[in-house]
């Protein structure tokens, strides 16, 4: 953690409201609901809950990559200021790769099997305006910003590692410098030794470019080191936001703590997180009032029935009943 998070400068992204739906054969269903939030240059945000909790549509909606079947269907995104058309992948093309780039979680899905490493990591630079020649110059030099040596940059994805290929990713992400960097859950696939490298040198590209940068993930250990600020999204909202000091020293939302009270500690043996009671709900059967209820250890009778509002607390905000005695005019935003 640094200061960074003291930064005053204006927003490089602003997110107020947005909701994105999916349409499945018969229904559309709510994926994300109300996320609002602030991103400032240089500044590093985690987003982190469980597997269906809307990070990634978070994710692709704020890069305009949304699949066909998604609608976002309210609010919106500024960035520097300017709201940005989120849904139309044409008009979101000079932005994309330029000033917002994503790390997907699937090196070897996003990579192109047929084509060598380095053509892949010159296309965006070509696309953006360099000839071919300065691409490949910027392509290998970036390649080797990130560890890959110069004889490897020939490759195709399958002879590299998976530890490689993240990297090659990293170094894609990068191609056009841009401003944002988001993370889905870029480590995730790897064995530990790698997953702490690749994270390393996520944290010190982010510093030496002074990138602001979303990193997804489900695993709370891994925010600490590489993080200003941590958002945790339940069931397509999020519940609590706060610098990592506050989130790790005091949890305001109970899935917050049990989500910290899963991290294994050290010396403990085996190294597997610790799961939380009961299962995420489904975009179908969504409980009612707060939609964590049926799993929180806290749980009081207005929880059942009414969704909490996320409210200012302190520097953060919290979604949870257990804050209501907190004065209205501090509301956020009011959820539906
Ligand atoms: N293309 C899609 N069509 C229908 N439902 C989807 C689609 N993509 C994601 N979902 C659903 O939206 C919810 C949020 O998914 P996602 O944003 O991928 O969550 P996370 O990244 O936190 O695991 C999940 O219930 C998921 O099943
Ligand atoms: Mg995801």
């Amino acid at each position: 953690m640094n200061n960074r998070s003291q930064n005053t400068a204006p927003p490089l992204l602003k997110v107020d409201g947005l909701a994105v739906d999916y349409a499945t054969s018969a229904i559309s269903l709510r994926a994300i609901n109300d996320v609002s939030f602030e991103l400032r240059a240089g500044e590093a945000v985690a987003l982190v809950g469980e597997s269906g909790s809307g990070k990634t549509t978070t994710a692709m909606a704020i890069a305009g990559l949304l699949s066909p079947n998604a609608r976002v269907v309210g609010g919106e995104v500024r960035y520097r200021g300017r709201p940005l058309p989120i849904d139309d992948d044409a008009l979101m093309r000079p932005h994309r790769w330029s000033e917002t780039s994503v790390i997907f979680q699937g090196a070897m899905n996003a990579l192109n099997p047929v084509h060598r490493i380095v053509n892949q990591i010159a296309e965006p630079c070509i696309l953006h305006g360099m000839s071919r020649g300065e691409a490949l110059a910027r392509a290998t030099e970036l390649l080797a910003l990130v560890g890959i040596p110069a004889d490897r940059c020939s490759a195709y994805p399958h002879q590299l590692s998976g530890g490689m290929r993240q990297r090659v990713m990293i170094a894609m992400a990068l191609a056009c410098r841009p401003s944002i960097v988001i993370g889905d859950e870029p480590t995730t696939a790897l064995d530990v030794i790698n997953q702490a490298q690749v994270l390393k040198l996520l944290v010190d590209l982010r510093t030496r470019f002074n990138l602001a940068l979303i990193l997804i993930t489900h695993d709370l250990s891994v925010v600490a080191e590489s993080c200003d600020r941590v958002m945790i999204m339940y069931s397509g909202r999020i519940v609590e936001d706060g610098t990592v000091a506050e989130i790790f020293a005091e949890p305001k939302h109970p899935y917050t703590r049990l989500l910290i009270d899963s991290i294994p500690t050290p010396g403990e043996g085996k190294r597997m997180l610790r799961p939380i009671p009961g299962d995420p709900p489904t975009l179908v059967k969504r409980p009612s009032g707060c939609a964590f209820h049926p799993r929180c250890p806290s749980a009081m009778e207005i929880c059942t029935t009414e969704a909490p509002h996320l409210k200012q607390f302190g520097k953060g905000r919290v979604a949870c009943h257990l804050h209501d005695s907190l004065p209205a005019a501090d509301k956020v935003s009011a959820n539906a």
